[in-house]
């Protein structure tokens, strides 16, 4: 049964190629006819969420499957149930798969344990949000032209990810998708926000103007403010003046560079509103494409391909 719990474990060429075989269906009918079947998807939502959580569930009715949200305040974990209790119940219950985001790093990996049904990863921590990663990938496939995505076809490509490392999942399944495409990656932050021990493959930063300079790509990070312990930031001024992206900064980047943000965009703060709103922000893109990603990864967890 496959779960999909790391970045790396998924198989990324099918997965795009699916992807996109979905957004062609839904760029002709965005409401296309379904067979519903008596299947239930659970959607485990111990955390907030908005542009993952909506597309997981589009993606359940895509497939015909039903969306059951559970969140942290309205199901039994508020009792004292283990998640791995609340899985076994759903299991029990025959449930299908069972997607979840959850604020412990490594919370997927114990439901699968003693899951019977797909798990799905929608973010666990600050350790992996694949599906991320995957649309991510998917997003900057399409911008280069839909190459062979079984060769090295991000090598010679320059992309800085700027903002809280330490805290961010998104970062760290970004970068082994990124990298295993051939990519060169660099982490730019604050010291106190890049990570205690360097992640491999990647060039590590606080000069923001070095990070970007001849990206490809650059992708802004939100501060994790609830990963966050006191006292990691002197100032948000200071952090805006040396870690912000914005139209000035850019510059230094190729003049094609795309600027990618995960959502949810804290304007001002990461990224400025030029840049956010501006012709090479593919951030609408990366929501839209989402949503095809995550029918393909849920139809791969169903055994469904
Ligand atoms: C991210 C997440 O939750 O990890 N958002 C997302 O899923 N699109 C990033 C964030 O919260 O900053």
């Amino acid at each position: 049964m496959p779960h999909i719990v790391t970045a790396a474990e998924l198989p990324v060429a099918e997965l795009l190629i699916r992807a996109e075989q979905w957004r062609t269906r839904l760029q002709a009918n965005p409401a296309p006819p379904v067979q519903p079947r008596a299947a239930l998807i659970a959607l485990l939502f111990y955390e907030p969420s908005t542009r993952t959580r909506a597309a997981f569930e589009q993606a359940c009715v895509l497939l015909g499957c039903h969306p059951l949200v559970i969140t942290a305040e309205a199901s039994s974990i508020v009792k004292g149930e283990s998640l791995q209790d609340t899985v076994r119940t759903l299991c029990a219950q025959g449930v299908r798969g069972i997607v979840i985001r959850h604020p412990q790093a490594g919370a997927p990996v114990a439901a699968v344990q003693v899951a019977d049904a797909p798990i799905l990863n929608a973010g666990d921590g600050a350790h992996e949000h694949p599906t991320q990663a995957l649309l991510d990938l998917y997003t900057l496939w399409r911008r280069y032209g839909m190459p062979d995505p079984t060769t090295r076809w991000l090598a010679g490509r320059k992309v800085a990810i700027v903002g809280d490392i330490r805290h961010s999942r998104v970062a760290r399944s970004n970068l082994t998708l990124l990298t295993q495409a051939g990519a060169e990656v660099w982490l730019c932050a604050p010291p106190t926000l890049l990570p205690d021990a360097p992640l491999p493959h990647a060039t590590h930063t606080h000069d923001t103007d070095a990070a970007i300079r001849d990206a490809d790509v650059v992708m802004a990070l939100r501060l994790q403010t609830e990963r966050m312990a006191q006292g990691l930031l002197p100032s948000l001024n200071a952090y805006r003046r040396d870690y912000q992206i914005n139209a000035e900064r850019l510059r230094l980047a190729k003049p094609d560079c795309v600027v990618m943000h995960p959502g949810p965009i804290q304007r001002g703060v990461e990224i400025d509103d030029a840049v956010a709103d501006g012709a090479q922000s593919l951030i609408l893109e990366q929501v839209r494409n989402g949503v095809s990603v995550r029918v393909a990864a849920l139809e791969y967890a169903l055994g469904e391909w």
